[in-house]
C-alpha cells in the first residue's frame, strides 16, 4: 500500500503512467483541461488562506493546519472503455462507441473515506436506477455486479451540449456508510460496505458510468493499484 500525501492548497500535477499510448494520449488531454482549472483554483486557494491568515480567532488556524494535508491509505485507478460492458444477465454488450474515462480514487481506509477524480469523454445524458449514474460495482472483469459506492456524475466542463462528446469531471470525497439508491433483497447494495472492502482487492471491483442510451454502462474501468 501506498501512502500519499495531498495538500489540497497545493494540489500535486501529477502525470500518471498510462498502460497504453492511447491512455497517454488522452491523459494529456484531461491534464490540459486541469491546468487552465488549476489557474482558478489556485487563485481561490490563496485568498481563501490570506482569509485564514488574516483570522486572529484562536484555533481556526490550528484548525486550518490540522486539517491539511490529509493522507490516503491507498490510491487506485480505472481507465474505462466501452468495450468491456457486462449487463445484468452476464451478457457482454457494446457501450459508448469513443467513450473514456480515467477513474481515480484515493482511499483512506482508517476513516472510510473516498476521494475521487473523475475525467470522461462521453456524450448523452445519465441516467440509472441509483441515486447518480457514476458508481464503483463489486465484480471481477467480464462480470456484472451491485453498486456500493455512487458519485456525483462529471460534468460538462465549458457549457457544451450534453449531446455532443466532450470532457466531463467530478472531484471530491465521500464517506460511508453509503447509499446507492439500489435495493436488491430489501437492502440497499451500498449498505454494509466499507473501504477497507475495496482496498483488501480492487481488482475485484470497477468504475463505470450509465447512460440514457447504454443503461448496463457507457464505459467501464477494472480498478487496478496506482
Ligand atoms: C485529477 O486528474 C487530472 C488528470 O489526470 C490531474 O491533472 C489533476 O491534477 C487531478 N486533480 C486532483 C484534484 O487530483
Ligand atoms: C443483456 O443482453 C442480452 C443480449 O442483448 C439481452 O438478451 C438481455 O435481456 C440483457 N439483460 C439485461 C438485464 O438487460
Ligand atoms: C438529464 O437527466 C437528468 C436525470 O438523470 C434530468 O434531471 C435532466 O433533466 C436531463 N437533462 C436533459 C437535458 O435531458
Ligand atoms: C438476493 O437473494 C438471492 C436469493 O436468496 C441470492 O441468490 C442473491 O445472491 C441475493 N443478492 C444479493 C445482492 O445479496
Amino acid at each position: 500500500m501506498k501512502l500519499v500525501a495531498l495538500a489540497l492548497a497545493a494540489l500535486p500535477l501529477a502525470v500518471l503512467a498510462a498502460p497504453t499510448y492511447d491512455h497517454e494520449w488522452k491523459d494529456d488531454k484531461v491534464d490540459k483541461h486541469y491546468e487552465d482549472d488549476h489557474k482558478w483554483d489556485d487563485k481561490h486557494a490563496d485568498k481563501w488562506e490570506d482569509k485564514h491568515h488574516d483570522d486572529k480567532h484562536d484555533g481556526e488556524e490550528k484548525w486550518y493546519k490540522d486539517s491539511f494535508p490529509f493522507h490516503f491509505t491507498s490510491t487506485i485507478v480505472g481507465y474505462a472503455s466501452p468495450d468491456t460492458i457486462v449487463n445484468n444477465s452476464q451478457v457482454a454488450v457494446p457501450g459508448l462507441e469513443d467513450g473514456w474515462g480515467k477513474f481515480a480514487f484515493g482511499l483512506n481506509s482508517e476513516e472510510n473515506v473516498i476521494c475521487y477524480n473523475i475525467s470522461v469523454w462521453l456524450k448523452g445524458n445519465y441516467s440509472s436506477p441509483a441515486v447518480t449514474a457514476t458508481h464503483i460495482h463489486q465484480a471481477v472483469a467480464g462480470r456484472a455486479g451491485p453498486p456500493r459506492i455512487a458519485f456525483p456524475n462529471p460534468r460538462v466542463l465549458n457549457g457544451e451540449s450534453i449531446d455532443e462528446f466532450s470532457w466531463r469531471r467530478s472531484v471530491g470525497c465521500v464517506w460511508g456508510p453509503f447509499t446507492t439508491g439500489v435495493v436488491v433483497n430489501g437492502t440497499d447494495t451500498g449498505a454494509g460496505f466499507t473501504v477497507a472492502d475495496l482496498e483488501a482487492d480492487p481488482t475485484g471491483f470497477f468504475a463505470d458510468t450509465h447512460t440514457v442510451q447504454f443503461p448496463a454502462g457507457a464505459i467501464r474501468g477494472q480498478l487496478e493499484w496506482k
